[in-house]
């Protein structure tokens, strides 16, 4: 059922493209059925960019030509869905181990419209872990100053993210004010990006529901 709400959000979501506006493209289930609509109007679109290699690979099967991000100067509207979002318009991030390109692409995007299905909607996060990106030296202090902030750490065994580091999933947090634990999650050295998204919120949410699609 979530493939079908997934699917329909994504074909709903087109019409919140601004075509004079580069695209950045986020990562995971949702973007791949957002990059079948996108395809469909791919010769209007004046530049793309894109959060993951997968996303990438997506793109170009789809004959989506994508560009360097660093080459961009022109404003962006940035396309993704999330794990977990919450009333306040926070979620996280990274099921896909992409969160270090998503949340870089969405703090530089003019608009950022969300897609996602109905499930992904909660009212406090932390039922789906928070992902983090660490290099890998830093994963047993890491996981010491997790264990002090009351979390429990598993190893995202067998990734290694597009930048070559490694990606852990963080349980247990007590996420009732996640901008705190967002900032302490990434003062600790070695973290690379935390996958809690609380400061650039969408402007957008595109949701997939059993009623049909809702904007907020
Ligand atoms: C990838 C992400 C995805 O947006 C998130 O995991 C949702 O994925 P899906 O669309 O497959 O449910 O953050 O890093």
């Amino acid at each position: 059922m979530c493939s079908q709400y997934k699917k329909h959000a994504a074909i709903a979501a087109l019409n919140y493209v601004s075509f004079d506006l580069v695209v950045g493209i986020g990562s995971g289930s949702t973007i791949s059925y957002f990059i079948q609509v996108l395809s469909t109007v791919k010769n209007r679109l004046i530049g793309v960019i894109s959060s993951s290699n997968n996303t990438t690979f997506f793109l170009r099967q789809y004959g989506i030509r994508v560009c360097d991000i660093n080459t961009i100067f022109s404003p962006i509207i940035y396309i993704d869905s999330v794990d977990e979002i919450n009333n306040n318009l926070e979620s996280v991030k990274g099921g896909g181990a992409a969160l270090t390109k998503e949340k870089i692409i969405a703090s530089i995007s003019k608009k950022f419209i969300c897609i996602i299905d109905q499930s992904k909607q909660v009212h406090t996060l932390g039922f789906f872990p928070v992902p983090l990106e660490i290099i890998p030296i830093s994963y047993s202090y890491i996981k010491q100053e997790i264990i002090k902030l009351g979390g429990v750490v598993k190893y995202r065994y067998g990734i290694v993210t597009d930048n070559g580091n490694i990606v852990v999933d963080i349980y247990n947090l007590n996420l009732e004010c996640p901008i705190l634990i967002e900032n302490k999650i990434n003062s600790l050295p070695g973290v690379v990006t935390v996958g809690l998204f609380t400061y650039r919120k969408p402007d957008v949410i595109v949701i997939g529901t059993k009623y049909g699609v809702k904007i907020l």
